[in-house]
C-alpha cells in the first residue's frame, strides 16, 4: 500500500498577509445613531463637471476596453502636468494609470521589490504597505517617527545599505504630517549613496496643505529620479474614492515593470473613468484650495477640541485630513476604540498605524461639519469617562 505523505503547503501571500496585517478585516457597521470619524473620504460628493464628463463618455459609447496600458490621452495630460509642476521632465511611458492608488502601491511593490528584500517603513504610517510587502515576501523594518514628528533620518541611513525601498506616506495617513525640506534632501542623500534603494513616495494627500505650507514632492528630488517611484491617485484630491483611478510615476524601465505587473492582475481600466479623470485634471488650482482650506477649518475644530482635554497630546495636523492623539490612560490603542464605539463615535486604533501607534487613536475630519462638531464632543466626554 503506497504512504500517503501530508504536509501544509508553505504559507502564500495570503496566509503572510493574513498573519501579519494590522488592518481590520471590516469596519463594521456603525450602530444606529453612532458617527463615523473613521473613514478617510471626503465628504462632498465628486464635482459635477467630472460626473459629467463620465456621463457623455457612456452615452457616447465609450464603454468598450481601454487600451492595456490606459489611455494615451490620460497617460500624456498626466506627464504633462507633472512636468509643468515639477523639476521632473516627465514622458507618458513613465506614467503608469492604476485601479486606484491602492493597485498602483501594489504593482510597484509587486514589480520592484523580491522575497526577502527588507523594506524601511518610517511610522505610524499607511497600513497598507506592510501587507504588500508581506504580499510580496519581503521583510519590513520600522523605523518610527522622532518625537516631534520628522524623519529619524540616522536609523534609516544605517538601515538603507541593506534594504531595497523606503516607503514614504506624505502627507501623512494617520499623522498629518507633511515632511520637511530639510527631511525629504536627507532622504535625497541616503538615495545618493545607496544606487540600488528605491524610495516609494505615496503623495495621495499632497494636493491638501495647511497654513500655507509649500509640500515638497519626491517628485522634485535632484539627482535620483532613476530611484523615486511617485504613488499619486484622483480619490482624495477630486472626490474620486469610488472611481478607483491612481497613477504611478517612475522611470521607463521600473514603469514598464509596474505597467506589466499592473495590467497582468487588472487588465484595462475603465475606458469612462479615464475619460472622467482627463475632466478631473481640469479641475482650476483654486477649487483644490478651496477644499484645502475647507479642511483646514475642520483642522481647527479638532486642534481646539482636543486642546481642552486633558490627558490628550498631538503634533498639529499639517496635511492630509487626519489627526492622531496620544491618550494617556491605562486602556490599549483598541480597547480605546471601543469605548469610544459604545459612546457613539467611531475612530480607527492607532495600532493599525504601526508599533508606535499604541496609546494613539485617528481621527478623520473629512466628514461634514455638524458630525465632526458632535463627534468630537462624544470623544472628548469618553476620554473623560475612561482615563
Ligand atoms: C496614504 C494613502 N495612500 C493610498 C490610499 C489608497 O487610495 P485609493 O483609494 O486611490 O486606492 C489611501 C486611502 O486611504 C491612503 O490613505
Amino acid at each position: 500500500m503506497n504512504t500517503i505523505h501530508t504536509s501544509r503547503p508553505p504559507a502564500g501571500p495570503a496566509e503572510r498577509i493574513a498573519g501579519s496585517s494590522r488592518r481590520p478585516a471590516t469596519l463594521g457597521a456603525a450602530a444606529p445613531g453612532a458617527i463615523s470619524l473613521a473613514m478617510g473620504e471626503p465628504d462632498a460628493g465628486t464635482p459635477a463637471p467630472i460626473v459629467n464628463a463620465a456621463v457623455r463618455s457612456l452615452l457616447g459609447g465609450r464603454t468598450r476596453y481601454s487600451p492595456m496600458t490606459g489611455a494615451p490621452a490620460l497617460r500624456e495630460a498626466l506627464a504633462t502636468k507633472i512636468s509643468a509642476e515639477h523639476a521632473r521632465p516627465t514622458t507618458a511611458r513613465e506614467v503608469v494609470l492604476t485601479h486606484g492608488g491602492t493597485a498602483g502601491l501594489a504593482s510597484a511593490m509587486l514589480a520592484l521589490v523580491v522575497p526577502g528584500d527588507r523594506v524601511l517603513i518610517p511610522e505610524p504610517t499607511y497600513s497598507l504597505y506592510a501587507d504588500h510587502a508581506a504580499m510580496v515576501g519581503a521583510e519590513v523594518v520600522w523605523v518610527p517617527a522622532r518625537r516631534d514628528g520628522s524623519l529619524d533620518l540616522t536609523t534609516l541611513r544605517e538601515e538603507a545599505s541593506s534594504a531595497r525601498m523606503i516607503i514614504l506616506c506624505n502627507p501623512g495617513n494617520p499623522t498629518g504630517r507633511v515632511y520637511s525640506t530639510s527631511d525629504l534632501s536627507g532622504i535625497g542623500e541616503i538615495l545618493g549613496m545607496n544606487p540600488e534603494l528605491l524610495l516609494l513616495s505615496d503623495e495621495a494627500y499632497g494636493s491638501i496643505m495647511f497654513d500655507g505650507l509649500e509640500f515638497a514632492s519626491a517628485l522634485d528630488l535632484p539627482g535620483v529620479t532613476s530611484q523615486v517611484v511617485f504613488c499619486g491617485t484622483l480619490s482624495k484630491t477630486y472626490a474620486m474614492t469610488g472611481w478607483r483611478l491612481g497613477y504611478v510615476v517612475a522611470d521607463g524601465a521600473h514603469a514598464d515593470k509596474i505597467n506589466l505587473i499592473h495590467r497582468t492582475i487588472n487588465g484595462p481600466l475603465n475606458t469612462f473613468v479615464q475619460d472622467a479623470a482627463l475632466a478631473a485634471l481640469e479641475t482650476p488650482s483654486r477649487d483644490l484650495r478651496d477644499a484645502a482650506v475647507s479642511y483646514q477649518e475642520r483642522r481647527d475644530m479638532v486642534l481646539k477640541a482636543l486642546s481642552g482635554i486633558s490627558g490628550v497630546e498631538m503634533l498639529p495636523p499639517q496635511g492630509a485630513f487626519y489627526a492622531f492623539p496620544r491618550i494617556a490612560s491605562d486602556l490599549s490603542s483598541d480597547e480605546m476604540v471601543a469605548r469610544f464605539a459604545d459612546a457613539g463615535v467611531l475612530v480607527r486604533s492607532g495600532t493599525e498605524f504601526g508599533p508606535s501607534g499604541e496609546g494613539h487613536v485617528r481621527i478623520s475630519f473629512a466628514t461634514d461639519v455638524a458630525s465632526l462638531d458632535e463627534g468630537l464632543r462624544r470623544f472628548a466626554q469618553a476620554v473623560k469617562d475612561f482615563s
